[in-house]
């Protein structure tokens, strides 16, 4: 049964993501303003298997707002995933007075909040990770930055395959999902965006189109590649073989998690923060925070794990039509 939390732990967990720290901020400072204590525990679950747990206070999160990364810094973390280590964190949770937990990530690190939870410690998700993948959520912090530092590096790309007259293959990252290739995709004016999502990867189709487009005089040609796709440098040879078209691989790897947060990443991650917190001191647990619709949400961390998101076909498709 969940009960109400003197003491709130911030953890950051998996990848990191721009606008983590705005987040980090917001959770100690509304805590620190309802009365509560903060305890910042670094390294993520496995910064807590190790008590790496710090107590926290205003000033310990000023300046960091505009910073990329997380000052907790993130992990990974294998003894999470079994129930000794959950049991384990659970108790070091109880050693340090931590009551309420808020996690900072992705799915994965939701599926540990979830384990916490049930052992009795009230926690609160807060989206986090560049891959949009979170299907209780319209929105992730660090998506926008990411999405914005992908874009501007394709564009520096873009440059240079029009002046050679080249093919260039951009693979951006998202792990199992498309929602990065497929923004890149339309905000960049690829002639075509591979993902996992779309079934209908084709090589030769994609050989066809490229001779079309030379016969059209298109100067060069954009693929924009998901990393769930992977394998671009192959692809690049095979592509340049086949078409005689000079053809490079950019894979833009750890950039697109870096840098500054956009403000919309601030502020959301702000807001989320601060949400998080409200709840805990409500009494709930195992919940994440989301967008949906454009409303501040929260849902059981249960239905959130079970529900299932997909790419909107249409704007794949929109995505085809304006590459003519
Ligand atoms: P993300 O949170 O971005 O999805 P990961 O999938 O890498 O990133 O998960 C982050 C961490 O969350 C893992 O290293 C692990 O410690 C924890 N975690 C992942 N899945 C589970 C699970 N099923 N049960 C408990 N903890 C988990
Ligand atoms: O989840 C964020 C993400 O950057 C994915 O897009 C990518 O697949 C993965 O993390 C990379 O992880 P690592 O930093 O361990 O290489």
């Amino acid at each position: 049964m969940a009960h109400k939390v003197r003491t709130v732990g911030v953890l950051t967990s998996g990848g990191d993501a721009p606008g983590m720290n705005a987040a980090i901020r917001a959770v100690v400072r509304t805590a620190l303003s309802k009365g509560l204590n903060v305890r910042g525990i670094r390294r993520g679950y496995q910064g807590l298997l190790n008590e790496e747990i710090i107590n926290m206070n205003a000033r310990d999160v000023s300046d960091i707002i505009h910073r990329g990364g997380t000052i907790l810094q993130t992990a990974r973390c294998a003894e999470m995933r079994t129930e000794e280590g959950q049991i384990e964190a659970a108790g070091i949770l109880r050693k340090y007075g931590i009551d309420g937990l808020v996690v900072i990530g992705g799915d994965g690190s939701f599926a540990g909040a979830q384990k916490l939870a049930n052992l009795g410690i009230n926690t609160i998700g807060i989206p986090g990770t560049i891959d949009l993948d979170i299907a209780c959520t319209e929105y992730t912090i660090g998506f926008d930055t990411a999405v914005n530092t992908a874009m501007e590096a394709i564009d520096k790309v873009r440059d240079t395959s029009t002046s050679h007259e080249r093919c260039s293959i951009i693979e951006v990252m998202g792990r199992d999902a498309g929602w990065l290739a497929l923004w890149c995709g339309i905000a960049n004016g690829a002639e075509r965006i591979i993902m996992p999502e779309e079934h209908d990867y084709d090589e030769d189709a994609i050989v066809e189109d490229i001779r079309r487009n030379r016969e059209r005089g298109k100067q060069h040609y954009i693929i924009i590649n998901a990393e769930g796709i992977g394998d671009s440098l192959n692809m690049a040879k095979r592509i340049e073989e086949r078409t005689g078209m000079e053809t490079r691989a950019t894979i833009l790897g750890h950039m697109q998690r870096g840098g500054n947060p956009t403000c919309r990443d601030r502020v959301m991650a702000s807001i989320m923060g601060a949400k998080a917190v409200e709840l805990l001191k409500e009494g709930k647990s195992n919940r994440v925070i989301g967008i949906q619709q454009g409303q501040y949400i929260d849902v059981d961390i249960n239905e959130a794990l079970q529900m299932e998101k997909s790419i909107p076909q249409f704007e794949y498709e929109i995505a085809k039509m304006l590459a003519l």
